[in-house]
């Protein structure tokens, strides 16, 4: 399919007006010379609606879109105490007139004396915020459903007095907020096309999946040839690409095109996220020093240090070989560098 028909069958989405696009583009001129490929930077950390965007922005604009056609007054989310999507969701909110509700499990317990980041932006925000601390003994995907089964029982409160209330999954990951990564990936091979060259990878983080599925299915709509590398950085089983190419599936499904995503559509790396999510590595954080010191910019210790460690590993071990052009997706969440230490990491080592 050409990009103008992709565009058309977006436009007849209801969307939100949150963010700033299309998000800057260009090369890391220092870097590309240092590591011996063309190393360009799509930036949607700039993408709004705030001085703190990211990919979630993306994914918001048609997520808040819907939930507003379907009337919804209240919006309920999940994440980390941390996470970006759910302090994201609430600017959102704001700015249309919803009220925000946060479910936010405790991976690393915040000071409520001394809160900080997203938390501490969800608190001047004024959201309503539940903390779920974990349970001794209990596993991360049981308190992340012991979270969601008590949100949904404070919605059914909310329903019963007659209020209307959309519920948006963790970072967004619904076919709904997918749309938003095929809708990005149009506009990036659209920027890639200006620029004259042929780009052989796209890298990026990959955590929910969405904007992983996004990216993917609108390559297979525009049949592009660019890679693109997906690294994980929480650790996930066997079934998160099934999972994925499903949601990315039933985003297609919902824009009315009969192209399908499959696992060997995606090209997905466990092997940086290590030692886990919201776990500083050494490698994520010498991946931010080179940033800033080579190119004056930042990553995050959660998200795209590692994704771009990854991608440092990739070039360095030949896997990227030299000379060739590769895009990284800085997907956002600079907040992080205000969190907690155990987030953090000793980010001034060296
Ligand atoms: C900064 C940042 N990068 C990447 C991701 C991963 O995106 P997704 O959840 O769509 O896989 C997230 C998700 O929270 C994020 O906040």
């Amino acid at each position: 399919m050409e990009s103008t028909s992709v565009k058309q069958l977006l436009q007849q989405k209801p969307k939100a007006d949150l963010g700033f696009y299309p998000t800057p583009f260009y090369q890391l001129k220092n870097l590309s010379k240092q590591l011996g490929v063309t190393l360009f930077i799509k930036r949607e950390d700039f993408s709004g609606q705030s001085l703190f965007g990211g990919n979630k922005i993306r994914k918001l604009e048609y997520l808040i879109g819907d939930a507003k056609e379907q009337g919804a007054e209240y919006i309920f989310t999940f994440g980390a105490t941390q996470s970006n999507h759910a302090m994201q969701t609430v600017e959102a909110c704001r700015k249309e007139g919803l009220t925000p509700v946060l479910y936010l499990v405790a991976y690393v317990e915040p000071d409520e004396n001394d809160l900080r980041s997203n938390l501490l932006l969800d608190r001047i925000l004024g959201v309503e915020v539940h903390v779920i601390l974990k349970n001794p003994g209990e596993s991360d995907a049981e308190v992340d459903a012991r979270s969601v089964k008590l949100a949904r029982e404070h919605m059914a409160r909310l329903i019963e007095e007659g209020h209307k209330c959309c519920e948006i999954p963790m970072g967004g990951a619904s076919p709904i907020g997918t749309t938003g990564f095929i809708d990005g990936f149009v506009e990036l091979a659209e920027q890639a096309a200006a620029c004259d060259q042929q780009f052989d990878y796209l890298v990026h983080a990959t955590g929910s999946g969405g904007t992983m599925a996004g990216l993917v299915a609108g390559k297979k709509l525009l049949d592009h040839p660019m890679r693109i590398l997906s690294f994980d950085v929480i650790g996930h089983d066997a079934s998160y690409l099934e999972n994925s190419a499903a949601l990315g599936n039933k985003s297609l499904e919902q824009l009315g095109v009969s192209e399908q995503l499959t696992v060997d559509d995606f090209e997905h790396d466990n092997n940086y996220y290590l030692p886990g999510y919201e776990m500083p590595s050494d490698a994520a954080n010498d991946a931010i020093r080179l940033l800033a010191r080579e190119e004056g910019l930042f990553l995050d210790p959660v998200y795209t240090g590692k994704a771009f460690a990854g991608m440092l590993d990739y070039i360095r071990k030949g896997i990227i070989p030299q000379n060739s052009s590769v895009i990284f997706l800085h997907t956002g969440g600079a907040t992080a560098l205000f969190a907690e230490k155990e987030i953090l990491g000793n980010l001034l080592d060296s």
